[in-house]
Formats: structure tokens, C-alpha cells, sequence
């Protein structure tokens, strides 16, 4: 992928998104972003980094951030990030991430910073570490997004507010100096950008669960925990499987097959007819199976193969800093640094 230049116009848009290796990817994960990501590379040039330095505002044993920042980004490959077509990198590799980042702090305002939800939620789970990365996040966020000036930003639900305040920035950055960032979009899947808990079918599942693992589905869980973990899942009551708002657990797993399968709800409802939880849950736990285990081989063989791995940090980081000095420059350049 070539930096974009004033003067050579790009082919297709362009795409960004970032995961934070702050656990191991989990199946919602998966389901509102990743295959997304993986999907979308046909038709469009996609960055995806594994954004690091966003994982740093909770406190990290440091050999872990490193192995789960590495977990992370051979599963995005494993996956189907496919990294001749696409750039796969760390955030921490490209420095233009906090440059952006700080310049716009300074455009943007602590009331829009403070009714960020996810800010609320974070500082109220660790009231001991309520530090300033925690809450100027969004900031970093935006600066990744508009750092490549993208059209398309393909995340989950959880991540609607911050998109909404990236683009605030953008056009309150646009409105002073001039055309200076693309304004970027947010792309939802069809089936599947809010996957909930298992057992809590009132919140998202969360590839951070540590309290309850039986909560998430982990893409590196092996089949018989994937298997065993459906079999527990939450259940509402009855014994029909249908969609509706009144039976959140099985409206969750409804999403989660029909997002793997294809199937609509009413074809699902008609299928298991009669069936009772105890089939659909292990239709659905195996359908799951079914799709990770062409991921966990390519996983296997990735992880033994670490300088293909290294060989594609490096060249996308580098391809991606040279995207990431155009834009800044331009953007050093409008609020007045000298050259
Ligand atoms: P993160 O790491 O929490 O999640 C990565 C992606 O997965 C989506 N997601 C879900 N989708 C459906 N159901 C769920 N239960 C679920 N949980 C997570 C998220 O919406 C996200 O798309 N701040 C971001 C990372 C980020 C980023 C970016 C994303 C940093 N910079 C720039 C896009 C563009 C985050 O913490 O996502």
C-alpha cells in the first residue's frame, strides 16, 4: 500500500481499526469487528493495528502486554488479515499516533471527554487509577483515524460514542484550518455489533473478563471449552427459541448463529422448532467450533513461524509512518510549527 500524496489520487477508500490487546480476542470481538475487518479487504485498502498504547491506561505486567499484543495481531492474520493486501502493525511502532494524539487534546473540551461512557465505566471498576490516558482515550482514538484519512472505520457498537467524538474533532479541526482531515464513517455489521455475555446477557461480552470466565468465548479457548461453555450459557424461561426482547440469552445466541451461519432469525426459530435450549445451545457451540478451528490451526503455524510474523510488524509499521508523516506534516504545518 502506497502513501497517499496530494497529487496521486487513491484507488479504492481506505479503512481503519484497532484492536486494544488487552485480553485475548473474544468472539464478540470477532463477530462485530474482526471477520468484518478480514472482509472488507476486497473491496477497500484496509491499516489494523493492535493499538498498545491505548492498553497502558489500566496498569499491565509488561511480559503479558507483550505476549498479548503479539497473540493478537498473528490471530488478525490467522483470521484473514491478509497482509499483502492490508497493513497489520503496533500502535506503539508509529510514533505520528501520540504526536496526532497531543495536538488534538488541544481541540478538544473536557465536558466532551467526561460524558464519554466507556470513561464513566473504566473509572468507576478502577477508582485507584482514574489517570489522564484513561480519560483523553477517545483523543488517541481519533488521532488513529485521522492520521490515514480514512473513509470507513469498521468497529462494534461499544465504540459508537468515540466514533461520534473522532469525527467532532475532525470537522472542528476542519473548520479552522481548512480541509484538513478526511471526515471518517463508521461501519456496522449486519448481524452482530453488540455480542453479549454469556451468563450476563444484560452486558457485552469482554475479551478483559477475568471474574467469570464462562462469560466469554476466548478465540484461543480449545473446542471442549467453547463446547462446555454454550452448554452453560444463560437461558431465559421457557424452552422455545425465539427472538425477542424478553428473552435476552436466547436472542443472544440467535445473534451469535446467525452471524456465523447466515441464517435469518425466523429460518433459526423454524429449525429448532421444538427443540428445546439444550440442542440449539450445542448447535450453536459447535457452529462456533466450526469456525475457529481453521483459525486455531493458521494460528499454530504463525506462532512457529516468527520471522514471517516479525516481516510483516516491520513493513507495514513503515508503510504506515510514511502514510502518517504526510498528514502530519500538513497538520504541523496549519497550526503554525516552523518547518
Ligand atoms: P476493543 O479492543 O475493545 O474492541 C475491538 C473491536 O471489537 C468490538 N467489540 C464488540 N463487538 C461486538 N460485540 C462485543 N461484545 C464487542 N466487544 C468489542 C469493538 O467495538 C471494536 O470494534 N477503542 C477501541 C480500539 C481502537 C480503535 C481505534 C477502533 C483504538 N483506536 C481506531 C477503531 C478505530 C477498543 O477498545 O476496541
Amino acid at each position: 500500500m502506497e502513501p497517499k500524496s496530494e497529487s496521486k489520487a487513491r484507488e479504492k477508500k481506505l479503512i481503519f481499526s484497532g484492536i486494544a490487546p488487552s485480553g485475548t480476542p473474544a468472539l464478540g470481538n470477532y463477530i462485530g469487528a474482526l471477520r468484518n475487518w478480514a472482509a472488507l479487504q476486497d473491496e477497500y485498502d484496509c491499516i489494523y493495528c493492535v493499538v498498545d498504547m491505548h492498553a497502558i491506561t489500566l496498569r499491565r505486567d509488561p511480559a503479558e502486554l507483550r505476549k498479548k499484543s503479539r497473540d493478537m495481531l498473528t490471530l488478525c492474520i490467522a483470521l484473514g488479515i491478509d497482509p499483502e493486501r492490508s497493513l497489520l502493525f503496533y500502535q506503539s511502532h508509529v510514533s505520528g499516533h501520540a504526536e496526532l494524539a497531543w495536538i488534538l487534546n488541544c481541540f478538544t473540551y473536557m465536558g466532551e471527554l467526561g460524558r464519554m461512557t466507556q470513561f464513566k465505566d473504566k473509572s468507576s471498576k478502577h477508582e485507584d487509577n482514574i489517570n489522564a490516558g484513561l480519560f483523553t482515550y477517545p483523543v488517541l482514538m481519533a488521532a488513529d483515524i485521522l492520521l490515514y484519512n480514512v473513509d470507513l472505520v469498521p468497529i462494534g457498537d461499544d465504540q459508537r460514542q468515540h466514533m461520534e467524538i473522532c469525527r467532532d474533532i475532525a470537522i472542528r479541526f476542519n473548520n479552522i484550518y481548512g480541509d484538513v482531515f478526511t471526515v471518517p464513517e463508521a461501519y456496522y455489521g449486519k448481524v452482530g455489533a453488540r455480542i453479549m455475555s454469556l451468563q450476563e446477557p444484560d452486558r457485552k461480552m469482554d475479551k478483559s473478563e477475568t471474574a467469570n470466565p464462562n462469560n466469554t468465548i476466548f478465540l484461543l479457548d480449545d473446542a471442549d471449552t467453547v463446547i462446555s461453555k454454550f452448554k452453560r450459557a444463560l437461558t431465559d424461561s421457557g424452552s422455545e427459541v425465539r427472538f425477542a426482547e424478553d428473552k435476552p440469552g436466547v436472542s443472544n445466541l440467535m445473534t451469535i448463529y446467525s452471524a456465523l451461519t447466515g441464517r435469518t432469525m425466523p429460518e433459526i426459530e423454524a429449525e429448532f422448532d421444538g427443540a428445546g435450549y439444550g440442542k440449539f445451545k450445542l448447535a450453536v457451540g459447535e457452529a462456533v467450533v466450526e469456525t475457529l478451528r481453521p483459525i486455531w490451526k493458521r494460528f499454530g503455524e504463525l506462532t512457529a513461524d516468527k520471522a514471517y510474523v516479525d516481516g510483516v510488524i516491520r513493513a507495514s509499521a513503515e508503510k504506515a509512518s510514511a502514510m502518517a508523516e504526510i498528514t502530519l506534516n500538513k497538520v504541523k504545518d496549519k497550526v503554525g510549527f516552523p518547518a
